[in-house]
């Protein structure tokens, strides 16, 4: 059995919002198909300071992942969206943007589904070991000028099982909302509101806030804190046990020798005999 097909609709999102975050709307525009998501508010040259720019695809043909990878998703089983927003001047704390945006989209997945999804760093969603979603931040800087940042959201809604099995992950494979959550359905329209809100808040204050305000929550839902981690993906391999993370977002490993921080880099999670 899988959910009944509910498709994007802009009405339903507008009516869904809070009107304080409507009012912060430039534009919400949903496509049946597109390149990607974060491909089209990243050459969109229309932003306004101080609004949002919202797009939505029931399918992406390039969609894009972390690390040049792509993100794969059949037609209407995900929830694929991407928010613009142009920052005055680049906030210091720009790197750790995309782990605030996981605290707030696991906030608001949590109070819309129930579901209590963990946050592995430094973008993945992961529910039961294994990959709900994930969030790609992109920008277009400026020097000295404008910082125009692009968060761009992918969620496993409702995917048939031998397609979740196709999508690779460096989790114990994918999982979706609808096994999540035992089998119910979820507007795809309301989760959307509710995470668009959720990110408008937080790109709203983050210039003054920064990431700092989302610390403590980061912590108490970071899949990867007390477990063996490795990165092995860069010059230098690192190996030891996840600590946690600092106030700018970086991961910490205590390799037993010292505390490594790690700013980029794919972690895989090694299994302890
Ligand atoms: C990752 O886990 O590697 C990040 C996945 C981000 C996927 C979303 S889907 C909507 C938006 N448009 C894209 O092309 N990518 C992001």
């Amino acid at each position: 059995m899988s959910a009944s097909f509910e498709s994007l609709n802009n009405a339903v999102i507008l009516r869904e919002l809070d009107p304080d975050v409507e009012s912060l709307l430039a534009r919400l525009e949903i496509h049946d198909e597109i390149d990607s998501t974060n491909q089209a508010l990243l050459v969109d040259d229309s932003s306004v300071a101080g609004k949002l720019s919202v797009c939505l695809a029931e399918y992406q043909s390039a969609g894009r992942g972390r690390r040049g990878r792509s993100w794969v998703a059949p037609y209407g089983g995900g929830l694929c969206f991407s928010v613009g927003w142009q920052f005055e001047r680049q906030p210091s704390d720009l790197t750790a943007l995309a782990l605030a945006a996981g605290v707030v989209i696991r906030r608001a997945l949590h109070e819309e589904t129930g579901v209590d999804a963990k946050l592995k760093w430094p973008n993945d969603l992961v529910f039961d070991d294994k990959k709900l979603g994930g969030v790609l931040v992109e920008l277009r800087a400026e020097s000295r000028g404008p910082c125009h940042v692009v968060v761009g959201v992918g969620i496993n809604v409702s995917i048939p099982s031998a397609q979740l099995g196709r999508i690779a992950s460096s989790l114990n494979g994918a999982v979706d909302l609808f096994t999540a959550t035992g089998g119910r359905q979820t507007s795809r329209n309301v989760l959307a509101a509710r995470l668009i809100e959720g990110l408008s808040r937080m790109l709203f204050s983050y210039a003054d806030d920064g990431f700092s305000t989302y610390l403590s929550d980061y912590c108490e839902i970071d899949y990867l804190r007390g477990r063996p981690v490795s990165l092995d993906d860069s010059s230098c391999p690192v190996s030891g046990l996840a600590v946690g993370v600092d106030d700018s977002g970086a991961l910490l490993v205590d390799t037993g020798a010292s505390v490594e921080r790690i700013v980029a880099g794919d972690v895989s999670v090694r299994l302890v005999a």
